[in-house]
C-alpha cells in the first residue's frame, strides 16, 4: 500500500478555485458573444433594384433572364417589361413557354403577359417597374409593380 505524500487540497481552495474557473467561463462566453456582433451571421440579401445592360443591346423580340434574378426581360416592339418568375402561389419559379408561363410545381399556367389562365395561383405574374440609371443602363425595381401593358420605352 502506497501512502501519498501530496497535501489534500482543502475544501476552501477547491471551492476557491472552482468560483475562478467559473468566473473565467462567464467572461470568455460574454467576450464571445461581443466579439460575434462585429461579425453578423446574416448574409444581406442582393438589392432588389439592378442594372440589367444598355436598352441599345438588347434586340427587339429579346427575352433574358438575368443571373441570379427572378425575373424575364422582354423587348418587345412596344418597349421594356419586366415580369417576375415568381408563381404567385407557393413561391416556384415559372418556366416560360412559347404560350406564356407554366409552374412546375402545381401547374398553374399564365399568359405571355404574365395573366392568370389556369389555377391555382391566385393572382397574375407582377411587371416591374423599368427605367435608366445614370449611366444609361436599364434598372429594373422588384420592389415597384407598375400596371400590365405598361411598357418602358426609351
Ligand atoms: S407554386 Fe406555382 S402553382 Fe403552386
Amino acid at each position: 500500500m502506497s501512502v501519498s505524500t501530496d497535501p489534500p487540497v482543502k475544501r476552501r481552495d477547491f471551492l476557491g478555485l472552482a468560483a475562478l474557473g467559473s468566473f473565467l467561463a462567464a467572461v470568455a462566453a460574454s467576450v464571445g458573444g461581443m466579439l460575434s456582433l462585429a461579425f453578423p451571421r446574416a448574409f444581406p440579401e442582393p438589392s432588389r433594384r439592378y442594372k440589367i445592360g444598355l436598352a441599345a443591346d438588347f434586340r427587339v423580340g429579346e427575352v433574358r433572364r438575368p443571373e441570379g434574378r427572378n425575373v424575364f426581360i422582354f423587348h418587345r416592339p412596344e418597349g421594356f417589361l419586366a415580369i417576375s418568375a415568381v408563381c404567385t402561389h407557393l413561391g416556384c419559379i415559372v418556366n416560360r413557354t412559347p404560350r406564356g408561363f407554366v409552374c412546375p410545381c402545381h401547374g398553374s399556367v399564365f399568359d405571355p403577359n404574365g395573366g392568370g389562365v389556369q389555377g391555382p395561383a391566385p393572382s397574375p405574374l407582377p411587371w416591374y417597374e423599368i427605367s435608366v440609371a445614370p449611366d444609361g443602363q436599364l434598372l429594373v425595381d422588384e420592389g415597384r409593380t407598375v400596371s400590365p401593358g405598361t411598357y418602358f420605352q426609351v
